[in-house]
């Protein structure tokens, strides 16, 4: 070999060494959610993984499964805590059944206002909550920003009796139901992609969001009122295990937190964009908005207050918490 040929071999030798290290340096950690890519929160976690990827250079990657495809909220929450995923978007009613501290943002009516609502989320409660699945193997990264949930049907419902008899789909979370049965409604816990056909097919009557998730999901071709009593304010959650954000060096964790947290702000201004395009969207294959009393729903719900207060003294005190919060 002339001296020529042995430096090319070498360069391309040393080339493939450093590309080879490159990418075994490289980590891709697997999300998954349930909403599709129209959906403000792909958008804002799609602007999470640029920015990961771009201040790590290229070594941590995430990869992002929207639509359920690595399956529903519950069985992602399973896969995670099994390690073949590491990110899962999902809800604080669903994770309530992981994690009871979550439970306080499924109370209907406790925040006064959404000040309220945002002051709890943001601040020092919020981030507890967040860090209370760490036993589990997982914690919380960031909310996002998830509205108001109201309740949709093929019939406006004013006040709770128009929802006797009905079967409402609720997510799997005892709050929900609890809610539910006070309201004098039949809860039906279902998993989110089964619910266009559960209305379709009468499978249940009724069910609650916020508008982008009703109209995204297409709900509205099959529930035409969309009742605006806005019972809850329930966030989404992004959640990673233990396991997986300890892959990550301490520099690259903070990376990680910080792009979680700029994400969140950018879906707080997408939002409420897209609760009112999707309203307008809504609006425009016939769905109709009905302003609702909502006294009526807030009155029928206060025993749940004096359950808790009998039931679950630690939830009580966080319920107390969050009304202190001022
Ligand atoms: C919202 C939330 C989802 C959740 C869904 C539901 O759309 O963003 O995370 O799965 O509600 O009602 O199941």
């Amino acid at each position: 070999m002339n001296h020529s040929k042995r430096v090319l071999c070498t360069v391309i030798g040393t080339m493939f060494v450093l590309g080879a290290s490159q990418v075994m340096a490289a980590t891709t950690l697997k999300l998954s959610h349930n909403h599709n890519r129209d959906h403000a929160v792909h958008k804002a976690m799609t602007q999470f993984a640029d920015e990961v990827r771009q201040k790590t250079n290229g070594d941590v990657r995430i990869r992002i499964y929207p639509d359920a495809q690595l399956g529903n909220q519950r069985e992602s929450m399973e896969l995670m805590q099994n390690g073949a995923l590491d990110l899962v978007k999902s809800n604080a009613a669903e994770l309530e059944a992981f994690t009871p501290a979550y439970s306080a943002f499924n109370l209907p009516y406790l925040f006064r206002d959404k000040a309220h609502y945002e002051k709890i989320k943001n601040g020092e409660i919020g981030k507890e909550i967040l860090a209370s699945s760490k036993n589990s193997g997982f914690v919380g990264i960031t909310y996002y920003e998830a509205g108001a949930r109201s309740f949709y049907a093929k019939k406006p419902i004013r006040t709770p009796a128009d929802l006797k008899g009905m079967k409402i789909r609720v997510q799997p979370s005892p709050t929900a139901i609890s809610m539910v049965k006070n309201l004098g409604g039949n809860p039906t816990p279902l998993a989110y992609g089964e619910l266009y056909t559960a209305l379709q097919q009468g499978v249940v009557d009724a069910a609650e969001n916020n508008i982008p998730s009703f109209n995204l999901s297409r709900h509205s071709e099959v529930a035409r009122y969309f009742s605006l009593d806005k019972h809850t304010m329930v966030p989404d959650v992004l959640v990673i295990s233990n396991k997986s954000l300890n892959k990550l060096s301490s520099a690259q964790q903070k990376i990680l937190m910080d792009a979680a947290a700029n994400s969140s702000e950018y879906m707080t201004k997408l939002w409420q964009k897209s609760e009112e395009k999707e309203r307008q969207n809504a609006e425009k294959i016939g769905v109709k908005f009905v302003n609702v009393d909502k006294k009526s729903f807030e009155e029928a719900v206060k025993p749940m207050y004096d359950d808790i207060k009998k039931t679950d003294p630690m939830l009580y005190r966080m319920v107390e918490r969050i009304r202190a919060v001022r």
